[in-house]
């Protein structure tokens, strides 16, 4: 072991006590051995009682027919969610006025980050009713088990069949080894051929043959080719979902002003488009420490921080580019349309 790694050890000790998920980056989670003595397992089942607990204490806040919904599912979508009149200004606004945007490739489809900080939002009220609602605030944090407030952004995804490198969210998997959340508020009509959301029903639950298969994914991981497979986002087989006793995938086939909330501990996937798309969605996030106890609102709750934790984010990374000469993979393309073609 080198002298560096002596030094690193502690932090990759500490990993192992939070959300790390990567095989890759952190020696001791994608250690084979350690994962045969039931590392990886141990992680899932404590992650998964400690987000039993914290739902148990989210549910009554949740409307019933919601949280019924995603007990069964692991999804639930919310059809009409801004009148009328505010969701189609809404859009004609986004349509009209460029925004200072990022983007990044993967394969043949280029996303679009927009940051919507408060002074995006003062000319979205639409957005902003959808950001504070607290119906749908309370599906998420039940979702993702946690009580912060969501990340969001708008997110712009193109896909370009043209070119032929895959794109490896096209692969059914699971984004991480415990509840999270995501939304998307669809801009538009996402129909069969559009390249929609996809989600296996009820995938999202920890079953013992789930157990079962994530530790035989964790004995291989690291050295996995696919390389999100080998960063903790597993990868499944439609043969392996049916030894799991799990249903087909299902398209998640949209109108315009629907919102869908999800579990990414599920199975899910983009649908791989064979034609041009770009489509724009009011897009958020929320996970937590999933081994924690607490329950209640977390720093990103923080006013200042809550609407702001995208361009948070995205400051961080420009510093971290500026100083360390490695920012991650989103790259500033400057004042553009959300419906703009890729720059990147
Ligand atoms: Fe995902």
């Amino acid at each position: 072991m080198r002298a560096i790694d002596w030094l690193k050890t502690p932090l990759w000790a500490a990993g192992i006590a939070g959300g790390t998920k990567s095989f890759l980056k952190n020696p001791l989670i994608g250690d084979p051995e350690l994962n045969a003595r039931g590392l990886h397992r141990n992680r899932i089942s404590l992650a998964w009682r400690a987000a039993e607990r914290r739902r148990a204490i989210l549910a009554p806040r949740v409307d019933p027919d919601l949280k019924a919904a995603f007990d069964r599912d692991g999804f639930v979508i919310l059809e009409n969610v801004l009148p009328d009149a505010v969701f189609r200004r809404m859009v004609a606004t986004l349509r009209s006025r460029p925004l200072p945007a990022h983007e990044m490739r993967q394969g043949q489809t280029v996303t679009r980050m927009t940051p919507v900080g408060p002074r995006v939002l003062a000319d979205l009220p639409g957005a902003a009713a959808v950001i504070d609602d607290r119906r749908i605030r309370a599906v998420a944090q039940y979702a993702a088990s946690t009580g912060g407030f969501p990340a969001w952004f708008l997110q712009t995804v193109i896909a370009e069949p043209n070119r032929h490198d895959p794109d490896p969210q096209t692969d059914l998997h699971a984004d991480t080894f415990h509840p999270t959340a995501k939304l998307w508020l669809f801009l538009q009509d996402v129909g069969e051929d559009d390249g929609p959301f996809m989600y296996v029903p009820g995938s999202h639950r920890l079953t013992p043959e789930r157990l079962e298969w994530e530790y035989r994914m964790s004995l291989t991981a690291r050295d996995d080719p696919r390389s999100h497979h080998a960063h903790g986002s597993f990868r499944v087989r439609p043969d392996e979902l049916a030894a799991m006793r799990l249903p087909p995938p299902r398209k998640v086939v949209v109108k315009a002003n629907t919102l869908v909330v999800a579990d990414t501990f599920g199975f899910h996937a983009r649908t791989p488009s064979d034609r041009p798309t770009l489509r724009m969605e009011l897009h958020g996030h929320l996970r937590q420490n999933p081994f924690s106890p607490w329950a209640g609102p977390g720093f990103t709750s923080l006013p200042g921080i809550a609407r702001r934790q995208v361009d948070i984010f995205l400051g961080y990374r420009a510093l971290k580019r500026r100083w360390l000469k490695h920012g991650g993979v989103w790259k500033d393309v400057g004042t553009v349309l959300v419906d703009s073609p890729p720059h990147v």
